[in-house]
């Protein structure tokens, strides 16, 4: 797995001794579902996901660390998975785990280098998201890097004891303008 260098974050491989870190993330459903439905995992199960994701398309599991280039610091992981069984599109996520790191660009940048990766390594010409229409720094980010709100998934999502809507959204290969990681 490569190290996708931005102006201000870096992906790379999670270190195991993160795990902890991430799978701590992970139990705290304010922090990682706020506009989601909230799962529990127990950390070896966690464990065991990471590593099988390399062979698994559909795989949520973690792919990219996100870290801070000036501070080395870990403040979140990306992951991409094949979300339909015959259309052959790839959807992406996203979590900034550290709170004092939201709001400060470092989400849509991070999206914004593995999305470019995708389209450079991946045989796909369509990446997508999904999110709560409730999640405004989700689509906003995704705004921003030039995906399209293409429509909107009435009551596909059951979280905090009902039903919500959830857009989706994406870009195709000849409309991503994004930028390159550096050399
Ligand atoms: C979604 C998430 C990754 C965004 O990361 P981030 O680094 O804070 O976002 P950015 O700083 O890159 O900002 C992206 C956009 O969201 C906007 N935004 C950020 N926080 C916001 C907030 N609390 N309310 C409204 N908009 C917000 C920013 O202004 C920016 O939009 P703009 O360019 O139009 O101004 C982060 O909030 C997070 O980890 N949330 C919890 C997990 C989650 O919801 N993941 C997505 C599941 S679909």
């Amino acid at each position: 797995m490569k190290v996708l260098d931005g102006t201000s974050v870096r992906l790379r491989p999670l270190r195991a001794e993160e795990l902890g870190t991430v799978h701590a993330w992970y139990e705290d459903p304010e922090l990682v579902a706020p506009f989601d439905r909230f799962e529990t995992e127990p950390f070896d199960a966690f464990e065991r996901s990471i590593a099988a994701a390399e062979h698994d398309p559909a795989s949520l599991a973690p792919r990219y660390a996100i870290e801070v280039r000036s501070t080395g610091r870990l403040v979140g992981v990306v992951g991409h998975y094949r979300a339909h069984p015959i259309l052959e599109y790839l959807d992406v996520w996203y979590l900034l785990g550290e709170p004092s790191a939201r709001g400060r660009g470092f989400g849509r940048e991070a999206v914004g280098l593995l999305v470019g990766e995708l389209f450079r390594t991946e045989a796909v010409e369509r990446i997508g998201a999904v999110c709560d229409v409730e999640n405004a720094p989700s689509y906003r980010l995704l705004e921003g890097l030039g995906f399209r709100r293409e429509g909107t998934l009435r009551s596909a999502l059951f979280h905090h004891g009902r039903w919500h809507d959830a857009y989706t959204y994406g870009v195709i290969r000849s409309d991503w303008t994004g930028s390159a990681p550096r050399a």
